[in-house]
């Protein structure tokens, strides 16, 4: 795959939030809210019409967590907010942990540390803290696989940087840019993977001199590489996002173009964002409903919004916030929130449907709704060495540590729910 995923392309163009309230801003508030509205995230504080946060999961059913945590009964894991932590991160840049230097603001000079100091706040209880040997005995003999793109490897960085803090892993592939690539930690039998695949689905550089520049997505089959390497796996946490939102050519099974995202050209249908990244996850969980030998949990790691604010990521946007922002400051805007409803609803049908065919398991580990908040995470132009003369931010990946290091004590609830394991530590 000759696409790569550096900082200094980090993402494709991204609609605006939402054109008719951009509309209704410019015609209101003209200069200030046309900048505010061009944000990914909207801001909401001057849009009244918009400010009723339940809009962001119009489809999502209650968690499945809610009983099985040993948290109490009625504890929604996923819905909550940050409070102050003053003790800080689990980990530093100094911790011996493989951090992506893309994603390791310390080192790469961010001066500010407040967005360390928060943590997870469930509405209904405390979320533990995370404890790194209670991870791993509940993984002993096991395997646990990531699959997807940049961020996929964001969230497992953070867990290899969490465990690093009990005991050390062996890295049994040793390319660092490989595509596939393993840790063994020896004293559990444990075994941890990544597989980079960012569109899940089959997908290629389509010719390169359209305009936009594209990619060739064919929706029905999925990026073959991934599913054999996960037959064994105890546990899946799957995810893609961003590179869905770039120009693609869509093709079916047969490889014909059946319409596109994004392309510009009269005579091909623009089927939206959301037809594309449907599908690619209806194949996924097939793909992995077809494995005959898997026996393990899927865990779909939900969508996280970029936070470029006064413009989109080649405009000039910035994410230069040091801290969260209120439930009532920014809103998902409607893109964001179908994408989220759209994977989520594919997850509802593989649960459903892999559950019927052997009891096969699918859960959601819900972050979209606690990132929305944390506009202070990323790395911005702490993205690599220097951190100065950054011409393109990064506000779509997390900074290790930093808030994405509660994906996986988030994670650890879950699997100490699945493998029933109750009460506290
Ligand atoms: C969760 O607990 C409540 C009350 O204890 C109960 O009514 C509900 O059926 C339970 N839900 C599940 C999914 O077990
Ligand atoms: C860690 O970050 C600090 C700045 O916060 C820097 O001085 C130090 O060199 C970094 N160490 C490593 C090993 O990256
Ligand atoms: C390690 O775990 C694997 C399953 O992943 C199992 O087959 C093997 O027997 C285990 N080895 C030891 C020494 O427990
Ligand atoms: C669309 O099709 C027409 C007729 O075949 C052709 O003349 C035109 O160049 C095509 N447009 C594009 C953008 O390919
Ligand atoms: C940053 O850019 C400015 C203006 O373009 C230039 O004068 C300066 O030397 C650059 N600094 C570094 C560290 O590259």
């Amino acid at each position: 795959m000759k696409a790569t995923f550096t900082s200094s392309t980090p993402f494709p163009p991204i609609p605006p939030c939402d054109t008719i309230s951009r509309r209704l801003n410019f015609l209101i508030f003209p200069s200030l809210l046309l900048l505010l509205s061009t944000a990914i995230l909207c801001y909401n504080s001057f849009s009244p019409w918009r400010q009723d946060i339940n809009m962001v999961y119009p489809n999502s059913k209650p968690s499945q967590t809610e009983n099985s945590t040993g948290l109490g009964n009625q504890c929604d894991l996923f819905s909550g907010d940050w409070v102050p932590h003053p003790e800080g991160p689990y980990y530093t840049n100094e911790t011996n942990c493989e951090i992506d230097i893309r994603q390791n603001c310390m080192k790469n000079g961010r001066p500010d540390t407040e967005f360390m100091n928060w943590r997870w706040k469930p509405e209904q209880c405390e979320l533990p803290l995370f404890d790194a040997i209670q991870f791993l005995e509940l993984v002993r003999g096991k395997t646990m696989a990531f699959v997807g793109d940049s961020l996929s490897r964001n969230q497992l960085q953070s867990l290899l940087c969490l465990l690093a803090t009990a005991v050390d892993s062996i890295q049994a592939s040793h390319e660092p840019f490989a595509k596939s690539r393993v840790w063994f930690y020896p004293e559990y039998n444990f075994t941890l993977a990544f597989h980079w695949s960012f569109h899940l689905v089959k997908s290629e550089d389509a010719d390169l001199k359209l305009d936009p520049p594209s990619m060739n997505v064919y929706l029905e089959e999925v990026d073959e590489y991934w599913p054999p390497l996960i037959e064994n796996s105890d546990f899946v946490i799957i995810s893609s996002g961003q590179w869905f939102l770039r120009a693609l050519m869509y093709h079916d099974k047969k490889g014909r173009l059946i319409g596109c995202y994004l392309c510009k050209n009269e005579n091909i249908t623009d089927l939206g964002v959301h037809y594309g990244y449907r599908m690619a996850f209806r194949t996924s969980f097939r793909a992995i409903m077809n494995l005959k030998k898997f026996k393990g949990i899927t865990f779909l790691r939900t969508f996280t919004p970029s936070h470029f604010e006064g413009g989109m990521w080649n405009e000039g946007g910035k994410c230069s916030r040091t801290r969260p922002v209120a439930k009532h400051e920014m809103q998902l805007g409607d893109y964001f929130a179908e994408l989220h409803s759209t994977q989520v609803e594919e997850l509802r049908a593989a649960e459903t449907e892999g559950w019927k065919l052997r009891g096969l398991k699918f859960r959601v580990l819900e972050v979209t709704e606690m990132m929305r908040l944390r506009p202070d995470g990323h790395p911005s132009k702490y993205g690599r060495p220097g951190g100065v003369n950054v011409t393109t931010l990064d506000c779509a990946h997390w900074c290790l540590p930093g808030p994405i290091d509660a994906w996986n004590e988030l994670l650890l609830q879950m699997l100490k729910m699945e493998l029933k394991i109750r009460g506290s530590r």
